[in-house]
């Protein structure tokens, strides 16, 4: 039988999770996306291939190998196995997984470099930097902490306020220090290498405009491209953990620079295997596709510097760049001392992977919205869907098969069942779209109903009566044999999200693995050419129970509640802040008890802060800021527009009608969303443990607080 549509060549790519920690569920919503789209497209009969590797470079890697008296080699080699188990775990079904570490990388960085640089797209210019005297190392900006410039919160990364959300240079931060060695860090100049992204800005608006992008991510780029481009920074002063750079002395390249070309370095190496054409992916006129799937706080890299490097090194450009959301969970920030920054490890050790693959893909949406774990919600869905629905066709029908019919299935239907099976059939195209749309979520509802169509068929026909009747043998060996059919073809459909599942049904039917167009014929009597029989029907999952749910969470809450991991990652991804897109952060919640008491200060002192009794008339998140609402308040005279660094403690919804309190002769601070006139007084440690002052009712807007 041929398939449906002429097979495409594809390629396709999750980031490349950095070597310096594990894998939490918040990665695996991107490795589950990419794997359901991965299985369905070679379902589809497609030559699609899958590749990752290991993110190796960098200062924070370098920093974290030391702290653990072990080399950087030593440290990408175990966190690689570790990553790897975890996505095993997961079904994650790469074609190959790499790591930037390697020759193959080393080759295309340079080989890329040197052409970008014989096109004279590479310049050179001094820039100062912090500089940490005492370990003799530039400071990247999340290894510089002080006191923010602005409002005076101590204990701050060099890039911005976790306070006041305020972004700065680690120049600006009053009593810095090297989260190094706590040494002051003075100014020093050096020599960088820039990539020239200025000359790129036609090309980029040409590639943003093919169709590449999701709309939400093309007008954003749009916005950047409008603010002109800078050079960007492609090299990092020894010591640094990475690749020298070709005709300098001790120059690296930035890990940024070598991380996506590790997406080629891990296709060539998976082409040396297997055989494939490496230049029928990646040279300029291929007619291959390349999709690269990723987290939305890595867009700037991989939607301006990405294409641009390839353009500029004569290579093709990707066809497009899949962007999705964060993951909360139970509607807030993973945080380490709930319990809820769930390691992908601590989850398998607790629960069937397969359940979070059904639950992210019944989740996921072609757009970068952020998506929700919600744990009850979780358990509900899984029970309800996968175990209530889809399994319990098969348990309810496959025994009267067994028992009743030699384990046979029926060889002719009547029109009313084939009819019926037909319907199954057409809304295969369907789905089909759907997963090709990376509309997961809806797909999932797509199956759902045809469960629901199953099971109805089930109920009315009701083969456990027919079975206590004389001379109905016909007919209750039609419902079993079409029950399985229908069984049989959404766990077809189903099959790129609970692969293990569906091997374990295709194993109880005594089929070879299923593809999509094997859905179009129902399962005979006699099927693939010998008369067969299904095995005997054990359960293919079990109900998900809220107390394991509930052990897990403990676990996750007591192996990283009291450790917490240095996350000094995040500076060497913090892009210019021009070119910035979402800060990337999760919440480690505060537990050091309460702020010290801060100096003594005189009534004519606090009678200048005027304080105001302020009604909250709008709220609304900022999508480009990780922490910021965009309050409206009414302060009687007058409206204000303030940004509070709110939004992991609130629904900007319920806000609406509050009464709070405002800071009101606060000079107005221009952020980068809009003008801040003014500050709402919360209490707390931050994220989401965060409490707005909320007066009582009576007090009027306006009023002043005294
Ligand atoms: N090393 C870079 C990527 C280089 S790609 C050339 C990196 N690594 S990461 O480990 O921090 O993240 C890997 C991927 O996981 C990114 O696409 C990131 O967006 C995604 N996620 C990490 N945490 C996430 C959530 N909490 N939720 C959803 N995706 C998240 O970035
Ligand atoms: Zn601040």
């Amino acid at each position: 039988m041929s398939t449906p549509v002429s097979p495409r060549k594809i390629l396709i790519t999750s980031a490349l999770p950095y070597a310096n920690g594990p894998i939490h569920l918040g990665h695996l919503v991107e490795y589950i996306q990419t794997d359901i789209w991965s299985r369905f497209q070679k379902m589809r009969g497609h030559s699609c291939t899958y590749v990752c590797a290991d993110d190796a470079h960098g200062t924070p890697i370098m920093l974290r190998a030391e702290a653990e008296g072990i080399t950087p080699e030593q440290l990408i080699a175990k966190s690689s196995a570790e990553h790897q188990a975890d996505f095993a775990g997961f079904n994650i079904a790469f074609d190959h997984y790499h790591s930037t570490h390697s020759e193959e990388n080393r080759e295309f960085a340079s080989l890329i470099y040197n052409r970008l640089k014989e096109k004279g797209y590479i310049s050179r210019k001094s820039i100062s930097q912090c500089y940490d005297p005492e370990k003799e190392m530039f400071l990247p900006d999340r290894f510089v902490k002080g006191t923010c410039p602005k409002c005076g919160t101590e204990d701050q990364y060099g890039d911005n306020c976790e306070a006041c959300g305020a972004t700065y240079s680690p120049t600006e931060l009053v009593n810095p220090k090297s989260a190094v060695s706590g040494a002051t860090p003075i100014e020093k100049d050096s020599d960088h290498l820039f990539f020239e992204l200025g000359q790129f800005a036609e090309m980029l608006k040409e590639w943003t405009r093919s169709g590449a992008l999701q709309t939400q991510i093309a007008n954003k780029i749009d916005e950047w491209l409008e603010s002109g481009l800078r050079g960007w920074d492609i090299s990092r002063d020894a010591p640094y953990f990475g690749f020298e750079i070709p005709g300098e002395k001790d120059k690296f390249f930035y890990v940024w620079l070598d991380a996506p070309i590790g997406y080629m370095s891990s296709f060539k190496a998976y082409c040396d295997k297997s055989g494939l054409n490496f230049d029928e992916y990646w040279q300029k006129d291929s007619k291959a596709e390349l999709y690269h799937f990723i987290g939305k706080d890595i867009i700037n890299f991989h939607a301006l510097f990405w294409p641009a490097m390839l353009s500029g090194a004569d290579f093709r450009t990707p066809d497009a760049v899949f962007a999705h959301g964060f993951l909360t969970v139970d509607g807030q920030k993973m945080s380490k001392s709930r319990g809820t920054f769930i390691m992908a490890k601590t989850y398998l050790e607790h629960l069937n992977p397969e359940y979070l693959r059904y639950y992210f893909a019944a989740k996921l949406t072609s757009r970068i919205d952020d998506i929700d774990l919600n744990l009850e919600d979780f358990a509900q869905r899984v029970n309800s869907d996968l175990v209530g629905k889809v399994v319990n066709i098969a348990s309810r029908t496959a025994g009267f098969i067994v028992k009743k019919f030699d384990g046979k299935l029926k060889e002719s239907y009547s029109d009313f069942a084939f009819n019926l099976y037909g319907e199954f059939i057409d809304k295969g195209d369907e789905i089909a779209k759907l997963y090709e749309k990376r509309e997961y979520a809806h797909a999932m509802r797509e199956i759902m109903a045809l469960a629901d169509k199953a099971n109805e068929y089930i109920a009315e026909t009701a083969p456990w009566q027919l079975a206590k009747e004389e001379g109905k043998e016909e007919e209750l060996w039609e419902s079993a044999s079409l029950g399985l059919n229908m069984f049989r073809c959404i766990m077809i459909y189903l099959s790129p999200v609970i692969p293990k599942t569906a091997e374990q049904a295709w194993q109880f039917l005594k089929i070879k693995p299923q593809v999509w167009i094997n859905s179009k014929v129902p399962l005979m009597g006699q099927h693939e050419n010998k008369l067969t029989e299904i095995n005997k029907f054990e359960a293919l999952m079990t109900r998900l129970e809220m107390p394991a749910i509930e052990k897990m969470v403990e676990a996750s809450a007591q192996s990283l509640g009291a450790k917490t991991a240095p996350d000094g990652k995040k500076d060497d991804k913090k892009p210019k802040k021009q070119q910035a897109p979402q800060e990337k952060k999760m919440t480690t919640d505060n537990n050091n008890g309460f702020d010290a008491l801060a100096e003594t200060i005189s009534i004519d002192d606090f009678a200048k802060i005027d304080l105001r009794i302020a009604k909250i008339i709008h709220a609304e998140a900022v999508p480009e800021a990780d922490k910021l609402v965009k309050l409206t308040l009414d302060i009687g005279f007058e409206q204000r527009q303030v940004f509070a660094g709110i939004k992991a403690a609130y629904n900007p919804e319920d806000l609406i009608g509050k009464l709070t309190v405002m800071v009101a002769n606060l000079a107005p601070r221009k952020m980068r969303f809009g003008l801040s006139e003014g500050m709402v007084l919360a209490a707390g440690p931050g994220g989401s443990d965060l409490y707005i002052l909320n007066p009582d009712d009576g007090a009027q807007p306006g009023m002043r607080v005294k």
